[in-house]
């Protein structure tokens, strides 16, 4: 059943296939908003009592000392999207410390204003609100993709499966705006089941198979997504190797739970072992992505840092291409310090890949030198010290 059955004229547009209904409650757009953010507003989030930035389609380059700032605001866009955003930052830790405890972050995309943040009654709860009308902080999917490469996911391949299965999601979301619901129905049933097998008295089976039922339904739906995305990736992968960035090739490590019967039969036949163990063994909660450096056939861990970041930046980048396949529109990119931590080449490289798409891509640096090959049109910003200014 295609998407295009529930979609309403309150939807924003889009070419996804979906295999389950949304139910947007969204004021109606006229249509697809280009993905580029044209004002970012900042109301007590980190360092930041007040900001407002004009920005522009094309490079957004922050630069300024350490612990200016820079990080600050890519965070306060990738909150922009389902999620915690790129420092899986708890929401009160996020608020201005000498502020009243809540937050705010809001954008306006083209005709569009995107509003996420906390209150001060309720700190730790996020609210989003699309032109004004309160939605579902996961529907923030369905308007804007966001992607980010910050240097904490340098040990994203040496590091256990959560990172990876994450970073897998971000992609997913940012092509298919139902994922993150299915991903939090389905923590939401296992939650519940865990209660349920770690109850004194042998579980009412009725109740134990009807949460079965609903982590089949959203756990496998999420897989297939996730499966769906990896082999589209492979695709727009292939022989992109070109001797500066590696190509890589996925494989998503998921038991074989996109298929439902699978899953069924692996979450009824683990009733006791999970009794035993208090949770859920297996499911799609413990899948993992595994990437190869093509070329090499070597994976991923085991290749240099540098060869590690390639990877990433080549995934990036041909995801981007993939959205804007799929969504008629380029996502917004988020590259905080990758500059730096590339050759000359690579980075010019890097930046003419970037450019030639098209698309709003946000930079962070300390050395306004390391954007001089950026494009003429790019906006340079100078943060220092919760202040932003025009270089
Ligand atoms: N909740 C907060 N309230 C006030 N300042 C904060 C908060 N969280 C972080 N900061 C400050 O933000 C600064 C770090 O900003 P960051 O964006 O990481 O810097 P950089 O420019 O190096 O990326 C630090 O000085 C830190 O003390
Ligand atoms: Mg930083």
């Amino acid at each position: 059943m295609g998407y295009e059955r529930f979609r309403t004229d309150a939807s924003p547009r889009m070419a996804v296939n979906r295999d389950f209904p949304s139910h947007p409650i969204h004021p109606r757009v006229e249509h697809h908003p280009v993905m580029t953010i044209s004002r970012l507003t900042l109301q007590n989030f980190r360092n930041y009592p007040q900001l407002r930035l004009e920005a522009a389609p094309g490079f957004v380059v922050l630069s300024g000392e350490n612990g200016a700032g820079k990080t600050n605001i890519l965070e306060a866009v990738s909150l922009l999207a389902p999620g915690r955003g790129l420092r899986r930052a708890a929401l009160k830790d996020i608020a201005y410390e000498d502020g009243s405890g809540d937050f705010a972050v809001a954008a306006e995309m083209g005709d569009v204003q995107l509003g996420t943040g906390t209150s001060a009654a309720y700190p730790e709860r996020r609210k989003t609100r699309v032109n004004g009308a309160a939605v579902p902080t996961n529907d923030l999917a369905q308007w804007l993709s966001i992607l980010w490469l910050t240097p904490a996911m340098d040990r994203l391949f040496m590091e256990g499966p959560s990172g990876r299965r994450n970073f897998l999601d971000r992609l997913v979301t940012a092509l298919e705006p139902d994922h993150p619901r299915n991903c939090t129905r389905y923590d939401a049933a296992r939650r519940e089941r865990n209660r349920l097998l770690a109850d004194d008295y042998m579980p009412d089976s009725e109740w134990l198979d009807a949460l079965d039922g609903q982590l089949v339904r959203f756990g496998s739906a999420a897989a297939q997504a996730r499966l769906r995305i990896t082999q589209e990736l492979n695709a727009m992968l292939e022989g992109t190797d070109d001797g500066l960035f590696a190509a890589p090739r996925l494989n998503l490590e998921d038991g074989g739970h996109h298929d439902p019967e699978v899953l069924l039969h692996s979450l009824k036949s683990n009733r006791r072992e999970d009794r035993a163990a208090g949770r859920t063994l297996k499911g799609p909660h413990r899948a993992d992505l595994t990437v190869f450096h093509a070329a090499k056939d070597q994976a991923a861990e085991k290749c240099s840092t540098g060869e590690q970041k390639a990877l990433l930046f080549s995934i990036i980048l041909a995801h981007a291409d993939l959205i804007a396949e799929q969504r008629g529109s380029r996502p917004v990119l988020l590259l905080d310090e990758v500059a730096a931590h590339l050759d000359p080449r690579r980075r010019a490289a890097l930046f003419g890949k970037l450019s030639e798409k098209g698309g709003q891509v946000w930079l962070t640096g300390t050395e306004p030198g390391l954007f001089d090959d950026a494009p003429d049109d790019a906006l340079h910003f100078r943060v220092a010290e919760g202040s932003v200014t025009v270089r």
